[in-house]
């Protein structure tokens, strides 16, 4: 029998791709905003962009001129000049952040790796070589590099590739007495998720990130919060970190900033803007001319409205799904959802919405929903009816 288009796909991804990915048997081939098509044109509501990358959703078009326009001007010039986009963007992390300074990387790993270089140096160069040590908690995921991997607190990553890098330090979160008896005088850094995205959308308690933040500041200690899934607006504010009320030493971006392109960005406060000097770390695509004119569209149109309209479908959805006796509960900030089903698994349910047409994401043992920041109420509606009808059924 002839084979689909996507049959045909599928063997020539296996023939030609390394085997890393445990795909779907989706082809996605277009689509706008929310609403995406397969190879063959059946259509889906995507609640996933992308695993939170798509702010705006599928080829949005104010982000499709921002980028074609750069591209049509100049797409990269190498970082040995100065580049409007870059500085607009950077200007912007900055402003919405009340931090100093920027470094951009290409992705979330990498921008995680440079905040490790710089809590490390400023350590190294204060007080000695010997304080060098970073505690992260268990259940992060900071990335796949060997010194992000290293970072992340899962066994499961910390296989196959030895020797990992040395001075990471695992303690389970919201476990003040944990993390207490594990700083010593050789701790540098403390890195966290706010809320851990890879890890099941489990959020931080209060009192354990206040504590967390007291202990930096007196023990000079500096806190890096990555907020590669959370920041841009994804929860509801521009970064998760307002609605703890604090205010990090480093910042790590990555995902939604690019819209669809690949970017990550350190965010320096006024301790740490200075610590990389000449020569300490670069990459040749950092801060390239139509990524940052994509993230300057982003960042540039996520404003107080468009805020407030992400609390409000937040807030609409986790009614909707509260008032089902089939969800044990809700966890997530803004349109960063988990769901945890009573008695389905979520492998199950993302498989089950996937024929129903919904895209949907897994972590852990729940549903994570991490839809477009400008969905429509239109799209919203008809992907959370097939996703409470798939809960249900
Ligand atoms: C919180 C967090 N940090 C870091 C990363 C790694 O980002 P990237 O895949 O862009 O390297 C991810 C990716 O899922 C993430 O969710």
């Amino acid at each position: 029998m002839k084979k689909t288009k996507a049959e045909l796909l599928k063997n020539q991804d296996e023939k030609y791709i390394v085997g890393t990915y445990k795909r779907s048997d989706l082809c996605l081939s277009e689509g706008s905003q929310a609403g995406v098509k397969d190879l063959e044109g059946n259509e889906y509501i995507d609640f996933s962009s992308g695993i939170g990358v798509n702010s705006f959703g599928f080829s949005d078009e104010g982000w499709v001129k921002a980028i074609t326009d750069q591209a049509c001007k100049l797409q990269h010039t190498s970082n040995l000049y100065y580049t409007e986009p870059a500085v607009k963007v950077a200007r912007l992390l900055v402003e919405k952040s009340n931090m100093s300074k920027v470094f951009f990387a290409n992705s979330g790993a990498e921008a995680n790796e440079c905040a490790i270089k710089t809590v490390r140096k400023y350590s190294n160069e204060k007080y000695g070589q010997h304080r060098n040590e970073i505690i992260t908690l268990k259940n992060s995921f900071h990335g796949r590099t060997m010194t992000t991997i290293t970072a992340t607190g899962q066994e499961e990553y910390h296989q196959f590739f030895h020797p990992f890098s040395e001075g990471f330090f695992y303690v389970e979160p919201n476990n003040i007495a944990e993390l207490e008896r594990t700083i010593s005088d050789n701790t540098c850094a403390i890195m966290i998720e706010l809320i851990q995205g890879e890890g099941g959308v489990n959020s931080l308690d209060h009192v354990y990130v206040d504590t967390i933040v007291s202990i930096c500041k007196e023990k000079d200690i500096l806190l890096i919060v990555d907020e590669i899934q959370t920041g841009i607006g994804r929860t509801g504010t521009f970064f998760a970190f307002e609605q703890f009320n604090i205010q990090p030493d480093l910042v790590t971006v990555a995902k939604g900033l690019g819209g669809g392109l690949p970017v990550g960005a350190v965010i320096f406060n006024e301790k740490t803007e200075n610590v990389l000097t000449f020569g300490d770390h670069g990459t040749t695509f950092g801060g390239n001319l139509i990524v940052c004119a994509g993230a300057a569209y982003i960042l540039e149109s996520l404003d107080e409205k468009m805020l407030a309209e992400i609390n409000e479908k937040s807030e609409y959805i986790r009614k909707e799904l509260l008032e089902m006796d089939e969800v044990e509960f809700v966890s997530g900030l803004g349109l960063m959802i988990g769901i945890k089903h009573k008695t389905k698994s979520a492998k199950e349910i993302a498989e089950t919405c996937l024929q129903e047409g919904l895209i949907v994401l897994t972590a852990k043992e729940k549903v994570r929903l991490l839809p477009p920041l400008n969905i429509s109420w239109e799209q919203l509606e008809q992907g959370l009816n097939i996703l409470k009808k798939v809960l249900k059924g």
